[in-house]
């Protein structure tokens, strides 16, 4: 039944969205919350359930911010100003001509104002608002013609469907920004998508661009994206003087900004405040490979005007990559805990940014068949921040005729069992029960720190476990006996005691959701209690 719906009853949903959206904004761009997540989500229930019964939405409701239905194909958005990229300098040299040509073009020698922050590695996006209402999202695309993208982009909780309101809203605005994926949530993402068998991302760039490129908005919506925006682009009824002061508006105004932005002056506090980023960069949850140096009067960027595809007022400086290069030896693959098997490449050891680097994952055999990597194949890798190494590029110069293609195997390279590639997948899969590379997977998984967290049972110690035949299936490892891990080389009395107290520890747990996972109750044996606990978590008693 529909209620017809009263001005008090407007004003309670017009409150609520405020309310949430505050929230939202002290949680996804300020990362400070002020109420614990279950108070937000009974608003936001409340909200939903009052919109339902009221047929009361408000645009800026963050109910609006899902749900869309898939689409069928990107349309075209042509961007009214270019979206431009940007000239690279390397050395401090560089910069240093990058002021003496603007003061050659501007013919003065005043000293110049610049603004200085990191650069993200992610997607480029415009945001169009009008009347302060987001409208309409796009890509850069080639930077003149994008694609629309708007659904998607208003999954993302740290971009504000309406601007803040505090007076000074332009008519209408162009926002740029760069989507991105912290590190941490990109290396979750492959790990899922390695064990259901999809192809992996080869860097956070490629996962953030993926996951904004969805014609299905809610699988944008399950991955953890993230907005920094830095630049304008068309904007009406409102103006800006410099770069600093749009930025201090943007973040006025609720909108994600880069973690650090500077406005200093002369090109020698520019090189000291990039080495403050370069220093910093270790800490910082996203994948940043430069700095972005920008004039910061908007008079004194008009009249540098651009060249053809970059701007004369601005240039992005690129921190020295951690490169090498190197051979490959032989590529091989590496059975996971659902049969996937993933390529990886295994080198001559070389040394990048002070770490020796042997191994890499080739993530799958579409990214293998796109680089053409062979063995024996001399590659470039690339250690970019905290990301574990990966083949740039293969030097095909250095071909001597003698490389070999890895195909995908026919036959599992652990049990021998058939690979298959289903339909659709990526993947390639090794179909067999009782693999025991498989085997040895789900058995450290199951007793590692997200599942039953039995300390001692590392890779290597399953590894034994495992190939002596001690431990086949997780429930073997409630089996175990003191005297079964004394009799194994890496075991002495003290570390064997640790274990079994470690393992009887783990015997009554109370586990998070995690262990919700229906495939260890279908892996399970027969014969084990499983008790629910009232709480919804999971009590398990091994008898
Ligand atoms: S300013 C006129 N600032 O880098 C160009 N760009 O390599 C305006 N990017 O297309 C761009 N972080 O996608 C700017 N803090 C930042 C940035 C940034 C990442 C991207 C942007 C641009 C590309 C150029």
């Amino acid at each position: 039944m529909t209620d017809k719906i009263t001005d008090t009853m407007k004003n309670e949903i017009e409150k609520l969205v405020q309310e949430l959206n505050y929230h939202c904004y002290r949680y996804y761009v300020l990362d400070s919350p002020v109420i614990p997540d279950e108070e937000y989500d009974r608003m936001y229930f409340h909200l939903k359930h009052l919109e339902g019964k009221h047929h009361y939405v408000l645009p800026d409701s963050p109910t609006q911010r899902v749900g869309a239905p898939p689409l069928e194909k990107f349309e075209k958005v042509k961007h009214t100003e270019p979206m431009l990229s940007l000239d690279n300098a390397f050395t401090q040299e560089n910069l240093v001509e990058f002021e003496k040509r603007i003061k050659r073009i501007l013919k003065s020698d005043q000293d110049i104002e610049y603004t200085v922050e990191p650069k993200y590695d992610g997607l480029a996006i415009e945001l169009t608002y009008r009347k302060g209402l987001l409208y309409k999202a796009s890509t850069r695309g080639d930077g003149y013609e994008g694609e629309e993208v708007t659904r998607n982009i208003k999954t993302i909780k740290s971009v504000p469907i309406k601007i803040s309101d505090d007076g000074s809203v332009p008519d209408e605005i162009d926002i740029r920004g760069e989507v991105y994926m912290d590190i941490r949530d990109f290396e979750q993402l492959n790990k899922d998508r390695e064990e259901k068998g999809e192809p992996l991302f080869a860097n956070p760039r490629n996962a953030a661009a993926g996951s904004v490129r969805q014609l299905d908005s809610s699988i944008t919506a399950s991955r953890k994206l993230h907005l920094a925006c830095y630049g304008i682009g068309l904007v009406k009824g409102f103006e800006f003087k410099t770069q600093g002061k749009f930025m201090q508006w943007l973040e006025k105004a609720r909108f994600p900004v880069p973690t650090l932005i500077k406005t200093v002056t002369g090109i020698e506090r520019v090189i000291q405040v990039i080495g403050e980023i370069e220093e910093n960069r270790k800490g910082y949850s996203f994948e940043t490979d430069g700095s972005v140096v920008k004039v910061n009067s908007f008079d004194l960027q008009k009249q540098l005007g651009m060249k053809t595809r970059e701007p004369r007022w601005a240039i992005a400086y690129k921190f020295t990559a951690h490169q090498g290069i190197t051979k490959i030896l032989d590529i091989q693959g590496s059975v996971g805990r659902t049969g996937v098997i993933t390529p990886f490449a295994i080198f001559e050891p070389v040394r990048i940014g002070g770490v020796t680097v042997s191994r890499s994952t080739l993530h799958n055999w579409d990214e293998i068949e796109r680089k053409d990597i062979r063995i024996g194949d001399t590659v470039v890798v690339e250690r970019a921040g905290d990301v574990i190494p990966h083949v740039l590029e293969v030097i095909k110069d250095k071909r001597t005729g003698k490389e070999k293609h890895f195909p995908m195997p026919e036959r599992c390279p652990v049990c021998g069992s058939k690979v298959v590639r289903e339909e659709g997948e990526v993947a390639a899969r090794c179909i067999g029960l009782n693999c025991p590379a498989q085997v040895r997977e789900k058995i450290f998984h199951f007793a590692s720190r997200g599942g039953m967290d039995i300390e001692g049972l590392g890779e290597k110690n399953v590894e034994m476990l495992c190939s002596k035949e001690l431990v086949k299936h997780f429930v073997d490892i409630y089996r175990l006996k003191k005297e079964d891990l004394l009799a194994l080389p890496r075991f002495a009395e003290k570390s064997a005691q640790n274990l079994i107290d470690a393992i009887n520890r783990s015997k009554s747990t109370l586990l998070p959701g995690f262990f919700l996972r229906s495939e260890y109750f279908m892996w399970a044996h027969t014969g084990r209690n499983f008790s629910q606990k009232t709480s919804g978590r999971l009590k398990i008693f091994i008898i």
